[in-house]
């Protein structure tokens, strides 16, 4: 009888990866006193938690946040030697739920968003993401493990704590029940100028956004 070997190698197929940044403190505090001045409404009736217009970017009294949130995305155009002249900030608006209130954003993705973040602003009930192989899991076949593995991975919300991931990555978070209010800014980017080379290096497109 031949003795089965040890596994030779398994393949990590196609991670998923976000990006983390720590935001300065002063930063952070910048866009709490903006943010508390803003409307924000209930626009994801019936989940009550409640988001700004989306044009907090084009506001001059918002640029130092922007720009932040900006040289974080042009980390990311480096990182992974994106073909475009930049990752610019296409929408940023601001994100509340009240103390014990249960708001939350459902399962949802960003779309016409290349890459999306989100910047804590304060302590809060945790960003939570879906595995995007969305065949092996919630099917008839998915047999349950019991190895750790979970079709749902819980990030933490953290004060300062800037999170960069895939548009097309599905995400949500939990209902606040905690004791204290969760802030937070949310934005997509597009890519801009000269995007894809061709042969003869000329680009498949040329972008602007506002
Ligand atoms: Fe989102």
């Amino acid at each position: 009888m031949i003795e089965l070997e040890d596994i030779d190698r398994i393949h990590k197929l196609f991670p998923v990866e976000m990006m983390q940044f720590k935001c300065p403190d002063s930063i952070v505090d910048k866009a709490l006193e903006l943010l508390y001045d803003e409307e924000l409404g209930l626009h994801n009736f019936p989940n009550t938690v409640y988001t700004g217009r989306g044009d907090l970017h084009t506001r001059p009294e918002w640029t130092e946040v922007t720009d932040y949130i900006q040289q974080c995305l042009n980390r990311w155009m480096v990182h992974y030697k994106l073909q475009c002249d930049e990752l610019t900030v296409s929408l940023m608006w601001g994100v509340y739920s009240k103390a014990k209130e249960g708001g939350k954003h459902p399962m949802h993705r960003h779309s016409m968003s290349a890459v999306c973040g989100v910047l804590y602003l304060t302590d809060g009930v945790p960003l939570v993401i879906h595995d995007p192989v969305t065949s092996r899991n919630w099917d008839t076949l998915e047999i349950m493990r019991e190895d750790g593995w979970d079709c749902e991975v819980e990030i933490a919300a953290k004060r300062g704590k800037l999170v960069l991931f895939p548009g097309w990555l599905v995400h949500g978070s939990r209902g606040n029940d905690r004791d204290t209010e969760r802030w937070a800014i949310s934005f997509n980017s597009l890519p801009t100028g000269d995007v894809n080379n061709t042969a003869q290096d000329y680009p498949m497109a040329r972008i602007k956004v506002s």
